[in-house]
């Protein structure tokens, strides 16, 4: 029997995080230069059930049966068997990789969820398509943040750039000409999850204000979409500034965030914000192609662990 592999890449949120989950529109944009990797090697002599899940990175060497039921992996495993009607799993190793950072705004828990998903369909004779793969995913998320949107499953199960509106239909869009975009790391953990519940409850406190953040957070995200369809990305750039100042008024931001947008800021990007939940993880910035190593090479200054260099458009992401 052979062995099934599946991948999934990282994502960014480009504009929205947090407004989305408050029915606003969002961006995403698929990052396969980091990816989750799942493969799963029939064990032909094992007992069926007998699954063994490893995961180097973050130490795990378990039998599917000894860990918790809401642990994330396990979740998205049950998620497949009960849709495919599978009471017993063929004895099978289930090994996952990954180089999405953690709890870092890039996907990392969508792509494993959407690899492990799609890896387990295909090794149980069935693979799921995209709207079944998407919404077995987004189960898992609740896990992750509880109260997710739904945009990150959404953009690593499709691969390509979306626009998203919880409760509406997917639209996937066209990037009419390429730019290109620093991703860069303060190296801080921030699980999404606390960043949106503390957000819900400053809403629930002074709700009109946040309400009108988040529309404004909208209006941007709109003109942003119009932008770049229209072969102007160059124009994301302030946008980007204005989306990240009212991610500071939402109290999403942190200092090392600041420092790494003010220091791309200037060193000549277009445009800067953080991305996905923040209070730690990733920012993104805007620049173009002959200002990539100036403005890494102040992102790392600022204390940036890491950047990494993606251009959106340029090919077919299928
Ligand atoms: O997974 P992250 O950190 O990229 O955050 C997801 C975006 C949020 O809007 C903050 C939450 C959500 O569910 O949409």
């Amino acid at each position: 029997m052979p062995a099934f592999t599946a991948s999934a890449p990282g994502k960014i949120i480009l504009f929205g995080e947090h407004a989305v989950v408050y029915g606003q529109p969002a961006i995403a944009l698929p990052i396969p230069q980091v990816q989750a990797k799942v493969i799963i090697i029939p064990d032909i002599l094992g007992n069926p059930g007998s699954v063994r899940i490893l995961a180097p990175e973050i130490n795990l060497d378990s039998q599917l049966d000894a860990l918790k039921p809401n642990h994330p992996l396990v979740a998205a495993i049950n998620g497949v068997t009960a849709t495919l009607g599978v009471t017993h799993i063929p004895a099978c190793t289930l090994k996952l990789t990954s180089t999405i950072p953690v709890a870092a705004g890039l996907g990392s828990g969508a792509a494993v969820s959407v690899a492990i998903i799609r890896a387990l369909s295909a090794f149980l004779g069935t693979p799921l398509d995209d709207v079944q793969v998407n919404k077995l995913a987004y189960n898992v998320e609740k896990i992750h943040h509880g109260t997710p949107s739904g945009i990150d499953n959404t953009v690593v199960t499709y691969s390509k750039p979306v626009y998203f509106m919880r409760q509406q239909p997917i639209e996937i869009f066209n990037i009419a000409k390429p730019f290109t975009l620093i991703i860069a790391d303060t190296g801080i953990a921030s699980p999404t999850a606390l960043a949106v519940s503390e957000l819900r409850k400053a809403w629930q406190k002074k709700s009109t204000h946040f309400e009108r953040l988040f529309s404004a957070v909208g209006s941007l995200t709109r003109t942003a979409r119009q932008a770049m369809e229209i072969g102007h990305p160059e124009r994301l750039g302030p946008l980007m500034n204005e989306n990240h100042e009212l991610l500071i008024e939402m109290g999403v931001s942190s200092p090392e965030l600041d420092r790494l947008v003010l220091a791309a800021q200037a060193s000549g990007s277009l445009g800067a914000k953080l991305s996905g939940g923040g209070r730690g993880g990733n920012m993104i910035a805007l620049t173009e192609p002959d200002h990539t190593e100036s403005i890494s090479h102040a992102l790392h200054q600022a204390g940036a662990i890491n950047t990494i260099i993606v251009e959106q458009g340029a090919r077919d992401l299928s």
